[in-house]
């Protein structure tokens, strides 16, 4: 029988740190937008539970969305196609869109997607991430707003899943193998 305690993998980041973290960045866009709206667009699934936190600390105006977007092939190879599964539903002509995302690892799905809601004219387009792992990186992107950077390991938890699995653990961890 499975222990609902047990830790799964090594840990990285505390709930708690993840929540300071959070308290940090989102005193930061709250300042960078002053007086402005934003449109915090979550990609899904993974962002889901940074996106609530960052949210929780925002003392702007905000409108939310998400979308989905899936890369197919390899995703070793840098030409990996990236589709849109589930559409962004609101007009984003002429917004500030806040892109939150779980992870930057090699950035293909991110450069598509600041290149998909690019043509739809916004006022402007920033990435926050809870995690971003440079080392691996091939398309030109950062995070605007990056909660921690990670060395090449395979991480979980807070959004993050192998497999579809372990996206509820209040913390995130890596998986050694
Ligand atoms: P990219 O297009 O290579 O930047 O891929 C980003 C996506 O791959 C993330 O949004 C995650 O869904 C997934 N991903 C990348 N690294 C990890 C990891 O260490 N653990 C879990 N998912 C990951
Ligand atoms: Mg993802």
């Amino acid at each position: 029988m499975d222990n609902e305690m047990e830790i799964k993998g090594k840990i990285l980041f505390t709930q708690q740190q993840i929540w300071e973290r959070a308290k940090e960045l989102g005193y930061q866009i709250s300042k960078d937008y002053e007086g402005e709206e934003l449109i915090v667009l979550g990609t899904l699934k993974g962002a889901i539970i940074w996106m609530g936190d960052i949210l929780k600390n925002l003392t702007l105006d905000t409108k939310i969305d998400f979308v989905s977007a899936s890369s197919y092939g390899s995703g070793i190879t840098s030409s990996g196609v990236v589709k849109i599964t589930k559409d962004i539903d609101m007009d984003l002509f002429h917004k500030n869109i806040l892109i939150i995302e779980d992870i930057i690892d090699t950035g293909t799905t991110l450069k598509f997607l600041k290149d998909y809601i690019a043509e739809r004219n916004p006022k402007s387009v920033k990435i926050c991430t809870l995690l971003d792992k440079p080392s691996r990186r091939k398309a030109d992107i950062k995070g605007d707003y990056v909660g921690f950077t990670v060395d090449d390991l395979f991480v979980i938890g807070y959004g993050l899943d192998y497999d579809q699995k372990y996206r509820n653990l209040p913390y995130v961890s890596y998986l050694e193998g």
